[in-house]
């Protein structure tokens, strides 16, 4: 059976919804050829508005080129630049007769090898050398984009997600000061860097000791408004022969704060226990459902933290907002004044809150149901 909402991969389409302005705005920069950073916490819905975006750009011309990298997984520089050079070889394929000539006029010091996976031409290529010698070779793999660009009339958006990730590199701002000196040159080339580590992102793109200080466009994503939640799941339940009236669905969208992800879920699982129209009652059972589910995970979560940070996130619960307060320190358990600080440092690591500059949340709305119900 089809089920009207998506959670867990890219919103596309019908699943997508809002972003009109965010959509717009990144459209522009990708036309206008500049630079974008965009934060939010996880499953906001960052890659969906990229995608979206990077779509729209595509259709506008055929000499449009969107490369994405990824990575979460990429903890060495090697990794980057085998990332980076697989991704761009194989998102401007399709302007090369052929892929391998392309590859080795490119990244000819590389001598890279390849495996043709299937007929229809998707290629598996990897590099087969050791990159620590090669040191020179990577200016090539960085000016990659550009000269591909340069030489076959296309303009190219890169777009890397999880981009913060650089920092754990072993010399992250010497790799830093590589990256930008070379992708300063591009002038048929933007780049969108993306990423969910609020501090780590704004450290990277706004302390002048960086080098990519003032980089790009710096947009701070937000959730998706509730005014926008209620005609999308209106919809999506009619589109499916089921009813919802307003009020419950925007009673869904007040259950997990706006949350993009847990809204399509929960969505999701009150649309299966609904048979003609849903309730709000069907939504209760529908969180209760989805907390339960989680529960364990949860469960996890706190037995991998001190007793300091588990403290920690009940006063973030509770609505606490002076945190080194005597009686706040005192109620919590929380130790020392100075002992906060390490304590927040480390739970927005572990992406369990989400330090603003004026207040910090929990970033999993039903965690923090959990926390304040069941824990
Ligand atoms: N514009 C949108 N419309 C509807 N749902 C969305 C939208 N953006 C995100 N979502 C929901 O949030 C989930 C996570 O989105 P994703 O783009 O993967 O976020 P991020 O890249 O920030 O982690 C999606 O699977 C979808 O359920
Ligand atoms: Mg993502």
């Amino acid at each position: 059976m089809e089920t009207p909402f998506v959670f867990g991969k890219i919103a596309s389409d019908v699943e997508f919804t809002d972003r009109q302005y965010e959509t717009q705005h990144l459209l522009n920069n990708f036309n206008g050829i500049v630079n974008t950073v965009l934060i939010s916490p996880r499953r906001w819905g960052k890659s969906s508005l990229v995608c979206k975006s990077a779509e729209l750009y595509c259709t506008q011309s055929k000499d449009n080129v969107v490369v994405f990298v990824d990575l979460f997984n990429c903890r060495s520089e090697a990794k980057f630049y085998q990332e980076f050079a697989n991704a761009v070889i194989a998102a401007t394929n399709s302007a090369f007769n052929d892929f391998v000539a392309s590859a080795l006029k490119y990244l000819s010091r590389f001598a890279p090898s390849f495996s043709a996976s299937d007929p229809a031409g998707a290629y598996e290529f990897s590099f087969g050398i050791d990159f620590k010698d090669k040191k020179m070779t990577f200016d090539e793999i960085l000016d990659l984009p550009q000269n591909i660009a340069k030489d076959k009339g296309l303009k190219i958006v890169v777009c890397i997600d999880e981009f913060q990730t650089i920092k754990e590199y072993d010399d992250p701002l010497d790799f830093q000061r590589t990256l930008r000196a070379h992708w300063q040159k591009h002038s048929d080339v933007s780049y969108c860097l993306y990423g969910s580590k609020r501090n780590m992102m704004i450290d990277l793109f706004s302390d002048p000791k960086n080098p990519f200080y003032k980089f790009g466009d710096m947009i701070f994503l937000q959730k998706i408004a509730k005014s926008e939640w209620i005609p999308f799941i209106v919809g999506r339940f009619r589109d499916t022969g089921k009813q919802i009236p307003e009020d419950i669905a925007a009673y869904i969208a007040d259950r997990v704060e706006n949350h993009p992800y847990y809204v399509q879920q929960l969505s999701q699982l009150a649309w299966f226990r609904t048979t003609d129209e849903c309730t709000a009652d069907i939504v209760d059972s529908a969180f209760e459902g989805l907390e339960a589910q989680l529960g364990l995970v949860f469960s996890l979560i706190i037995d991998s933290l001190t007793p300091t940070q588990i403290g920690f996130l009940q006063a973030v619960a509770d609505g606490e907002t002076s945190f080194t307060s005597q009686e706040v320190l005192h109620r919590y358990k929380l130790g020392s004044s100075a002992n906060v600080k390490n304590i927040k440092n480390a739970l927005e690591k572990k992406e369990l809150i989400d330090i603003l500059p004026d207040s910090i949340t929990l970033q999993d709305p039903v965690f923090k149901h959990w926390l304040l119900t069941k824990y």
